[in-house]
Protein backbone atom coordinates (compact mmCIF):
# COMPACT_ATOMS: atom_id res chain seq x y z
CA UNK A 1 0.00 0.00 0.00
CA UNK A 2 1.30 3.59 -1.24
CA UNK A 3 1.43 6.23 1.34
CA UNK A 4 -1.77 7.50 1.99
CA UNK A 5 -2.18 11.00 0.45
CA UNK A 6 -4.74 14.51 -0.75
CA UNK A 7 -3.98 15.35 -4.10
CA UNK A 8 -4.65 19.20 -3.76
CA UNK A 9 -4.18 20.33 -7.27
CA UNK A 10 -5.83 18.70 -9.98
CA UNK A 11 -6.65 19.81 -13.50
CA UNK A 12 -9.45 17.54 -14.37
CA UNK A 13 -8.59 18.59 -17.96
CA UNK A 14 -4.67 17.88 -17.54
CA UNK A 15 -5.80 14.07 -16.49
CA UNK A 16 -6.47 13.24 -20.32
CA UNK A 17 -4.35 10.78 -21.34
CA UNK A 18 -3.38 10.61 -25.02
CA UNK A 19 -5.32 6.90 -25.55
CA UNK A 20 -8.88 8.52 -23.62
CA UNK A 21 -8.80 11.90 -26.07
CA UNK A 22 -8.13 9.36 -29.00
CA UNK A 23 -11.34 7.24 -27.94
CA UNK A 24 -13.48 10.24 -27.35
CA UNK A 25 -12.13 12.04 -31.05
CA UNK A 26 -13.53 9.03 -32.59
CA UNK A 27 -16.66 8.80 -30.66
CA UNK A 28 -17.27 11.96 -31.06
CA UNK A 29 -16.25 12.92 -34.33
CA UNK A 30 -13.49 15.34 -33.38
CA UNK A 31 -10.69 15.64 -35.80
CA UNK A 32 -7.58 15.77 -33.67
CA UNK A 33 -4.54 17.77 -35.18
CA UNK A 34 -1.89 14.85 -34.27
CA UNK A 35 -2.43 11.33 -36.36
CA UNK A 36 -2.02 9.37 -32.67
CA UNK A 37 -1.20 8.73 -29.85
CA UNK A 38 2.62 8.74 -29.95
CA UNK A 39 2.35 11.96 -32.40
CA UNK A 40 0.57 13.75 -29.30
CA UNK A 41 2.83 12.86 -26.34
CA UNK A 42 6.13 14.10 -28.83
CA UNK A 43 4.23 17.29 -28.82
CA UNK A 44 4.45 17.45 -25.63
CA UNK A 45 7.69 19.35 -24.79
CA UNK A 46 7.03 23.02 -23.42
CA UNK A 47 8.31 26.37 -23.55
CA UNK A 48 6.35 27.70 -20.41
CA UNK A 49 2.51 27.81 -19.23
CA UNK A 50 0.96 29.12 -22.48
CA UNK A 51 2.61 26.87 -24.80
CA UNK A 52 1.51 24.44 -22.70
CA UNK A 53 -2.11 25.91 -22.40
CA UNK A 54 -2.58 26.01 -25.70
CA UNK A 55 -2.27 22.43 -26.47
CA UNK A 56 -4.43 21.39 -23.46
CA UNK A 57 -7.20 23.41 -24.39
CA UNK A 58 -6.88 22.43 -28.05
CA UNK A 59 -7.56 18.38 -26.71
CA UNK A 60 -10.78 19.47 -24.72
CA UNK A 61 -12.65 19.58 -28.03
CA UNK A 62 -12.97 15.56 -27.65
CA UNK A 63 -14.89 16.37 -24.16
CA UNK A 64 -19.06 16.62 -24.89
CA UNK A 65 -21.32 15.17 -22.76
CA UNK A 66 -21.98 14.35 -19.58
CA UNK A 67 -20.42 10.53 -20.26
CA UNK A 68 -17.12 11.89 -21.18
CA UNK A 69 -16.81 13.65 -18.20
CA UNK A 70 -17.91 11.07 -15.99
CA UNK A 71 -15.58 8.69 -17.97
CA UNK A 72 -12.68 11.47 -17.57
CA UNK A 73 -12.91 11.71 -13.88
CA UNK A 74 -13.63 8.09 -12.82
CA UNK A 75 -10.34 7.33 -15.27
CA UNK A 76 -8.12 10.23 -12.87
CA UNK A 77 -9.66 8.00 -9.63
CA UNK A 78 -8.90 4.86 -10.63
CA UNK A 79 -4.89 5.93 -11.06
CA UNK A 80 -5.15 8.43 -8.25
CA UNK A 81 -6.22 5.62 -6.24
CA UNK A 82 -3.28 3.13 -7.05
CA UNK A 83 -1.16 6.32 -6.13
CA UNK A 84 -2.25 6.29 -2.51
CA UNK A 85 -4.74 8.95 -2.88
CA UNK A 86 -7.36 9.25 -0.46
CA UNK A 87 -9.36 12.39 -0.73
CA UNK A 88 -9.14 14.56 -4.34
CA UNK A 89 -9.84 18.51 -4.57
CA UNK A 90 -10.72 18.34 -8.10
CA UNK A 91 -10.56 21.38 -10.36
CA UNK A 92 -12.07 22.10 -13.70
CA UNK A 93 -12.64 24.55 -16.69
CA UNK A 94 -15.92 25.50 -16.87
CA UNK A 95 -15.27 28.53 -19.48
CA UNK A 96 -13.08 26.17 -22.00
CA UNK A 97 -16.37 24.01 -22.20
CA UNK A 98 -18.71 26.45 -22.20
CA UNK A 99 -16.71 28.63 -24.99
CA UNK A 100 -17.16 25.64 -27.22
CA UNK A 101 -20.64 25.24 -26.37
CA UNK A 102 -21.21 22.90 -23.92
CA UNK A 103 -23.54 23.95 -21.39
CA UNK A 104 -21.62 24.39 -17.64
CA UNK A 105 -24.32 21.54 -16.35
CA UNK A 106 -22.69 19.15 -18.64
CA UNK A 107 -19.61 19.52 -17.31
CA UNK A 108 -20.77 19.53 -13.66
CA UNK A 109 -23.29 17.36 -13.37
CA UNK A 110 -20.85 14.76 -15.68
CA UNK A 111 -18.15 15.23 -13.07
CA UNK A 112 -20.07 15.08 -10.42
CA UNK A 113 -21.71 11.75 -11.04
CA UNK A 114 -17.83 10.22 -11.22
CA UNK A 115 -16.98 12.13 -7.47
CA UNK A 116 -20.16 11.05 -6.52
CA UNK A 117 -19.34 7.23 -6.56
CA UNK A 118 -15.94 8.07 -5.76
CA UNK A 119 -15.68 7.09 -2.19
CA UNK A 120 -16.98 3.74 -2.97
CA UNK A 121 -15.61 2.74 -6.08
CA UNK A 122 -11.87 4.17 -5.62
CA UNK A 123 -12.07 4.94 -1.60
CA UNK A 124 -11.28 8.58 -2.67
CA UNK A 125 -13.37 11.49 -0.75
CA UNK A 126 -13.73 14.57 -3.32
CA UNK A 127 -14.47 18.11 -3.38
CA UNK A 128 -15.05 20.12 -6.70
CA UNK A 129 -13.00 23.68 -7.30
CA UNK A 130 -14.71 26.03 -10.43
CA UNK A 131 -11.45 27.67 -11.89
CA UNK A 132 -12.09 30.91 -13.25
CA UNK A 133 -9.64 31.74 -16.43
CA UNK A 134 -8.00 34.64 -15.71
CA UNK A 135 -7.04 35.90 -19.23
CA UNK A 136 -10.95 35.52 -19.98
CA UNK A 137 -12.88 38.84 -18.50
CA UNK A 138 -14.20 39.66 -15.08
CA UNK A 139 -17.44 39.86 -16.47
CA UNK A 140 -17.17 36.36 -17.89
CA UNK A 141 -15.82 34.66 -14.62
CA UNK A 142 -19.37 36.04 -13.24
CA UNK A 143 -21.17 34.87 -15.74
CA UNK A 144 -19.84 31.69 -15.36
CA UNK A 145 -20.55 31.81 -11.26
CA UNK A 146 -24.46 32.55 -12.59
CA UNK A 147 -24.26 30.21 -14.81
CA UNK A 148 -23.65 27.33 -12.07
CA UNK A 149 -25.83 28.33 -9.00
CA UNK A 150 -28.16 25.11 -10.14
CA UNK A 151 -25.50 22.87 -9.41
CA UNK A 152 -23.74 24.37 -6.44
CA UNK A 153 -24.65 21.92 -3.84
CA UNK A 154 -21.80 19.81 -6.19
CA UNK A 155 -19.04 22.38 -5.94
CA UNK A 156 -16.84 23.55 -2.57
CA UNK A 157 -14.93 25.90 -4.04
CA UNK A 158 -13.73 28.62 -6.41
CA UNK A 159 -9.77 28.69 -7.90
CA UNK A 160 -8.44 31.00 -10.67
CA UNK A 161 -5.97 29.73 -13.30
CA UNK A 162 -4.82 29.90 -16.92
CA UNK A 163 -2.34 32.64 -18.12
CA UNK A 164 -1.11 34.48 -15.37
CA UNK A 165 1.29 36.84 -16.59
CA UNK A 166 -0.48 40.32 -16.96
CA UNK A 167 -3.71 38.92 -14.85
CA UNK A 168 -3.12 40.23 -11.49
CA UNK A 169 -6.01 38.68 -8.79
CA UNK A 170 -7.34 41.78 -8.33
CA UNK A 171 -9.07 41.73 -11.74
CA UNK A 172 -11.57 39.31 -10.08
CA UNK A 173 -12.17 40.85 -6.97
CA UNK A 174 -16.02 41.02 -7.53
CA UNK A 175 -16.69 37.41 -8.51
CA UNK A 176 -14.90 36.05 -5.56
CA UNK A 177 -17.14 38.57 -3.55
CA UNK A 178 -19.78 36.77 -5.23
CA UNK A 179 -18.89 33.35 -4.81
CA UNK A 180 -18.00 33.73 -0.52
CA UNK A 181 -21.85 35.19 -0.68
CA UNK A 182 -22.62 32.16 -2.32
CA UNK A 183 -21.03 29.96 0.61
CA UNK A 184 -17.61 28.87 -1.82
CA UNK A 185 -14.58 28.78 -0.31
CA UNK A 186 -11.89 30.34 -1.70
CA UNK A 187 -8.32 29.67 -4.04
CA UNK A 188 -6.39 30.78 -6.64
CA UNK A 189 -3.35 29.83 -8.55
CA UNK A 190 -0.55 33.09 -8.02
CA UNK A 191 2.83 33.05 -8.18
CA UNK A 192 3.87 29.96 -10.66
CA UNK A 193 4.71 32.60 -13.45
CA UNK A 194 3.21 35.68 -11.73
CA UNK A 195 5.45 38.43 -9.51
CA UNK A 196 4.91 37.69 -5.56
CA UNK A 197 2.67 40.51 -5.34
CA UNK A 198 -0.32 38.46 -7.25
CA UNK A 199 -0.03 36.51 -4.15
CA UNK A 200 -0.53 38.80 -2.00
CA UNK A 201 -3.26 39.82 -3.74
CA UNK A 202 -4.96 36.84 -3.62
CA UNK A 203 -4.31 37.10 -0.10
CA UNK A 204 -5.27 40.57 0.57
CA UNK A 205 -8.09 40.76 -2.08
CA UNK A 206 -9.33 37.45 -2.87
CA UNK A 207 -9.37 36.08 0.44
CA UNK A 208 -8.09 32.95 -0.83
CA UNK A 209 -7.25 30.29 1.74
CA UNK A 210 -4.70 28.32 0.04
CA UNK A 211 -2.54 29.81 -2.79
CA UNK A 212 -2.07 27.55 -5.78
CA UNK A 213 2.09 27.01 -6.76
CA UNK A 214 2.59 30.12 -4.82
CA UNK A 215 6.57 29.15 -6.11
CA UNK A 216 7.67 32.81 -6.28
CA UNK A 217 7.26 34.39 -2.69
CA UNK A 218 10.72 32.97 -2.60
CA UNK A 219 11.67 35.83 -3.90
CA UNK A 220 9.84 37.85 -1.09
CA UNK A 221 11.36 37.24 2.75
CA UNK A 222 8.73 39.05 4.33
CA UNK A 223 5.84 37.33 2.28
CA UNK A 224 7.99 33.82 3.00
CA UNK A 225 7.55 35.02 6.78
CA UNK A 226 4.05 35.98 6.41
CA UNK A 227 2.82 32.55 4.45
CA UNK A 228 4.88 30.68 7.17
CA UNK A 229 3.32 32.53 10.39
CA UNK A 230 -0.31 32.30 9.26
CA UNK A 231 -0.19 29.06 8.09
CA UNK A 232 -1.21 29.41 4.59
CA UNK A 233 -0.92 26.10 2.35
CA UNK A 234 0.79 26.11 -0.47
CA UNK A 235 -0.03 23.60 -3.44
CA UNK A 236 3.05 23.26 -4.86
CA UNK A 237 3.32 20.92 -7.94
CA UNK A 238 7.43 20.00 -8.72
CA UNK A 239 6.68 18.19 -11.88
CA UNK A 240 4.63 20.74 -13.61
CA UNK A 241 7.24 23.27 -13.04
CA UNK A 242 10.09 21.73 -14.60
CA UNK A 243 7.72 20.81 -17.71
CA UNK A 244 6.61 24.21 -17.93
CA UNK A 245 10.14 25.61 -16.86
CA UNK A 246 9.55 27.52 -13.67
CA UNK A 247 12.39 25.97 -12.61
CA UNK A 248 15.45 24.10 -14.56
CA UNK A 249 15.36 20.59 -13.56
CA UNK A 250 14.43 19.09 -10.20
CA UNK A 251 17.20 19.15 -8.21
CA UNK A 252 16.99 22.46 -7.92
CA UNK A 253 13.25 22.83 -7.10
CA UNK A 254 13.26 24.85 -4.16
CA UNK A 255 10.87 22.94 -1.94
CA UNK A 256 13.48 21.35 0.62
CA UNK A 257 13.76 25.34 1.33
CA UNK A 258 10.22 26.18 1.51
CA UNK A 259 10.11 23.37 3.61
CA UNK A 260 12.83 24.78 5.78
CA UNK A 261 11.35 28.51 5.89
CA UNK A 262 8.33 27.01 7.82
CA UNK A 263 5.98 26.65 4.91
CA UNK A 264 2.91 24.76 5.00
CA UNK A 265 3.76 22.95 1.44
CA UNK A 266 1.95 20.12 -0.13
CA UNK A 267 2.70 18.00 -3.41
CA UNK A 268 0.72 17.61 -6.29
CA UNK A 269 0.28 16.77 -10.00
CA UNK A 270 -1.39 19.59 -11.26
CA UNK A 271 -1.71 18.17 -15.29
CA UNK A 272 -0.30 14.77 -14.67
CA UNK A 273 -1.13 13.31 -18.27
CA UNK A 274 1.07 16.22 -19.12
CA UNK A 275 3.99 16.31 -17.40
CA UNK A 276 5.16 13.20 -17.04
CA UNK A 277 3.62 11.70 -13.47
CA UNK A 278 0.80 11.04 -11.20
CA UNK A 279 1.11 12.27 -7.35
CA UNK A 280 2.68 9.46 -5.82
CA UNK A 281 4.80 9.47 -9.33
CA UNK A 282 5.65 13.12 -7.61
CA UNK A 283 6.01 11.86 -4.31
CA UNK A 284 8.63 9.47 -5.51
CA UNK A 285 10.71 11.85 -7.63
CA UNK A 286 11.08 14.67 -4.58
CA UNK A 287 12.19 11.92 -2.63
CA UNK A 288 15.47 10.98 -5.53
CA UNK A 289 15.98 14.15 -6.52
CA UNK A 290 15.54 16.62 -3.99
CA UNK A 291 16.44 13.92 -1.29
CA UNK A 292 13.30 14.13 1.13
CA UNK A 293 13.93 11.34 3.21
CA UNK A 294 10.62 9.27 4.87
CA UNK A 295 9.66 11.51 7.23
CA UNK A 296 9.79 14.48 5.18
CA UNK A 297 7.33 12.79 2.84
CA UNK A 298 5.21 11.85 5.72
CA UNK A 299 5.04 15.30 6.57
CA UNK A 300 4.09 16.45 2.76
CA UNK A 301 1.34 13.66 3.25
CA UNK A 302 0.41 15.06 6.59
CA UNK A 303 0.23 18.63 5.09
CA UNK A 304 -1.64 17.20 2.08
CA UNK A 305 -5.04 16.09 4.63
CA UNK A 306 -4.50 19.44 7.28
CA UNK A 307 -5.01 21.69 3.95
CA UNK A 308 -7.57 19.84 2.94
CA UNK A 309 -11.33 21.41 2.51
CA UNK A 310 -12.38 18.22 4.72
CA UNK A 311 -13.24 20.54 7.55
CA UNK A 312 -17.18 19.51 6.89
CA UNK A 313 -15.69 15.88 8.19
CA UNK A 314 -13.27 16.06 10.37
CA UNK A 315 -13.72 12.24 11.67
CA UNK A 316 -12.44 11.35 8.06
CA UNK A 317 -9.26 13.88 8.25
CA UNK A 318 -8.41 12.32 11.54
CA UNK A 319 -9.12 8.60 10.31
CA UNK A 320 -6.62 9.64 7.29
CA UNK A 321 -3.76 11.33 9.53
CA UNK A 322 -3.68 8.28 11.72
CA UNK A 323 -3.20 5.98 8.64
CA UNK A 324 -0.19 8.29 7.59
CA UNK A 325 1.52 8.37 11.23
CA UNK A 326 0.71 4.32 10.87
CA UNK A 327 2.26 4.26 7.77
CA UNK A 328 5.43 1.98 7.66
CA UNK A 329 8.08 2.75 5.29
CA UNK A 330 9.73 -0.39 5.77
CA UNK A 331 6.97 -2.26 4.10
CA UNK A 332 6.93 -0.13 0.75
CA UNK A 333 9.10 1.90 -1.18
CA UNK A 334 7.57 5.41 -0.56
CA UNK A 335 5.59 6.16 -3.82
N1 LIG B 1 -1.26 26.91 -14.40
C1 LIG B 1 -2.28 27.70 -14.74
N2 LIG B 1 -3.38 27.25 -15.31
C2 LIG B 1 -3.48 25.95 -15.54
C3 LIG B 1 -2.47 25.08 -15.22
C4 LIG B 1 -1.30 25.59 -14.60
O1 LIG B 1 -0.31 24.88 -14.28
N3 LIG B 1 -2.89 23.85 -15.58
C5 LIG B 1 -4.11 23.98 -16.10
N4 LIG B 1 -4.49 25.25 -16.09
ZN1 LIG C 1 -2.59 24.32 -11.77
Amino acid sequence: MPLPKAELHLHIEGTLEPELAFALAARNSVELAHKDTEELRRAYLFEDLQSFLDLYYGLMAVLHTEDDFAELADAYLERAAEQGVRHAEIFFDPQAHTARGVPVGTVIEGLGRALEASEERHGISTRLIMCFLRDESAESALETLHAAKPHLHRITAVGLDSAEAGHPPSKFREVYEAAAALGLRKVAHAGEEGPPEYIREALDILGVERVDHGLRCMEDPELVERLARDRIPLTLCPLSNVRLRAVDILEEHPLPRMIDAGLLCTVNSDDPAYFGGYVGDTFHAVHEALGLGEERLRELARNSFLASFLDDDEERRARLLAEVDAYDFEVRRPD
